[in-house]
């Protein structure tokens, strides 16, 4: 396993699936009245969030303390950054404690990266500016598998602002290693530059998309939140126009395959990108993928933190 979790597109598929095969096994945990496993004792993970979060950074939390690490968590509001201190000099200090992981998040895309120069600790990217969101899209993918099986060979439609997208990002890396096909949908001015060297297909027709004329039908609908704090002029008219030509509506709803299911990483603009008919339907996943985050990012921890020197005997206390 790498040192750090920077990009979706640094895991294998053999990794990948080793990550999923052991978030499985915490993923049992959660049903229990004790969740609490030995084996992250005597580590400390900091969450560094220079950014706003809900789920990332509680999951993270979550996910540490039920490995028995000790987390602590640093914002940006109400820490020395505020007083204008570096993002190097942050880091540093937070590194001169002696932990041994940080929990980045960033406005900056590259600024996660740049801290595994500064660091010896591991490194773990919970969401770099419009780059990478490594940890959704494995959670992501840990919720389709849960419910469709494999992901080898399913369709995934990922759909929305891609442009300030980082889990879009992540999710296209992610997936395709594991064999899934993937079509971007958005307006022209929601498509990153340079997204034609992505590998996956690109469509400006949800419709089209919905009725499985743009490489067969879907498996999975992906919908993006409409970024509004990243967006500085006009990249749509209104948004209820927006709403028409890219929005989950109850009626695009009922034209998904019988089988397929919806996904959002949240949070979510009900009435934008989804409406609440289908982020309530029976095929929304939202809040699985909420429970898988939890168990994907102990995975993940427990991975980069004890994978090599502590084998097995945590997971298989998790799964007896
Ligand atoms: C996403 C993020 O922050 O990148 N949310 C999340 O982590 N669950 C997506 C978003 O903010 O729209």
């Amino acid at each position: 396993m790498t040192r750090h979790l920077l990009s979706a597109g640094d895991l294998s598929a053999s990794e990948a699936t080793t990550i999923l095969d052991s978030a499985e096994q915490m993923y049992a945990i959660q049903a229990r009245q004790v969740k609490k496993l030995p084996a992250l004792r005597g580590r400390t993970v900091v969450n560094l969030f220079f950014e706003d979060s809900t789920r990332t950074r509680s999951s993270f939390e979550i996910a540490g303390k039920w490995l028995s690490a000790d987390v602590i968590n640093i914002s940006a509001k109400g820490s020395s950054v505020s007083k204008g201190e570096s993002l190097r000099d942050t880091v540093l200090t937070v590194a001169a404690m002696g932990v041994d992981a940080v929990v980045v998040r960033h406005a900056a895309s590259g600024a996660v990266q740049r801290i595994t120069e500064w660091v010896g600790c591991h490194v773990i990217n919970a969401g770099d500016g419009t780059h990478e969101h490594p940890t959704q899209a494995l959670l992501d993918a840990f919720s389709i598998r849960r419910r469709l099986g494999e992901l080898s060979g399913r369709h995934v439609a990922i759909v929305g602002d891609v442009t300030h997208s980082r889990v879009a990002r992540s999710n296209v890396l992610l997936l395709r290693t594991l064999g899934a096909r993937v079509t971007l949908v958005a307006p022209p001015t929601l498509m990153p530059a340079g997204v034609a060297t992505w590998k996956c297909g690109l469509s400006w027709d949800l419709d089209a998309v919905l009725a499985g004329e743009v490489d067969g039908p879907v498996d999975a609908m992906m919908m993006l939140r409409v970024q509004r704090e990243r967006m500085s002029g006009g990249y749509f008219p209104t948004e209820r126009e927006y709403a028409i030509g890219y929005g989950l509506s109850p009626r695009r709803l009922a034209l998904l395959p019988e089988h397929a299911v919806v996904l959002h990483p949240g949070p979510m603009n009900r009435g934008l990108e989804i409406s609440s008919a289908a982020a309530d339907s029976d095929r929304s996943i939202v809040l699985d993928q909420v429970r898988a985050g939890v168990a994907v990012r102990m995975s993940v921890l427990y991975h980069l933190l004890a994978g090599a020197d502590e084998p097995a005997a945590a997971l298989e206390e998790a799964s007896a």
